[in-house]
């Protein structure tokens, strides 16, 4: 065997690895993109469903708690009668403090600098820069389901 037909797998071999790393990092690149700007629209595709219209009584914000990506995530759903339905999540817009809904006040509190909000999420008072973050939320039959992010 010559010198030459030593020398060629193994450079071939390296040109194939250094390619392939390449390809790695870039597909890593373009995910890492594609997470970042289609999470709204792709959650939103993903619904899921969490009881029956009759388990959410018209005007009182219902609490479902669930595991995200290894948080607690959480979303007061609220039954507005003609006003259609709404999904707020539970975190503050200031500093992500889970808020608290106040039914004799009808409003969400939060615990950590005092921000308010009314029930549909609107910043009544304090440093929340904006309102709850809304999710998606559909009625089919008698069941409704959450989805993600609306803003
Ligand atoms: Fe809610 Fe600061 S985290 S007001």
């Amino acid at each position: 065997m010559s010198k030459e037909e030593k020398t060629m797998p193994r450079r071939k071999f390296l040109q194939i690895g250094i390619g392939g790393l390449g390809a790695a990092i870039g597909l890593s690149y373009v995910g890492l993109a594609g997470d970042f700007l289609l999470p709204a629209a792709a959650s939103a595709q993903l619904l899921q469903e969490v009881g029956k219209i009759s388990d959410f009584p018209v005007g009182v914000p219902k609490l479902m708690i669930y595991k995200g990506s290894g948080v607690e995530e959480g979303m007061y759903v609220t039954n507005l009668g003609d006003e259609g339905w709404l999904a707020l999540d539970f975190h503050c817009t200031h500093l992500q403090c889970a808020v608290n809904f106040e039914p004799a006040l009808q409003q969400y509190m939060c615990p950590c600098h005092g921000g308010v909000y009314d029930l549909k999420g609107n910043v009544l008072s304090g440093p929340p820069p904006k309102p709850l973050i809304r999710r998606v939320v559909k009625v089919q039959g008698d069941s409704v389901f959450l989805g993600g992010r609306l803003t």
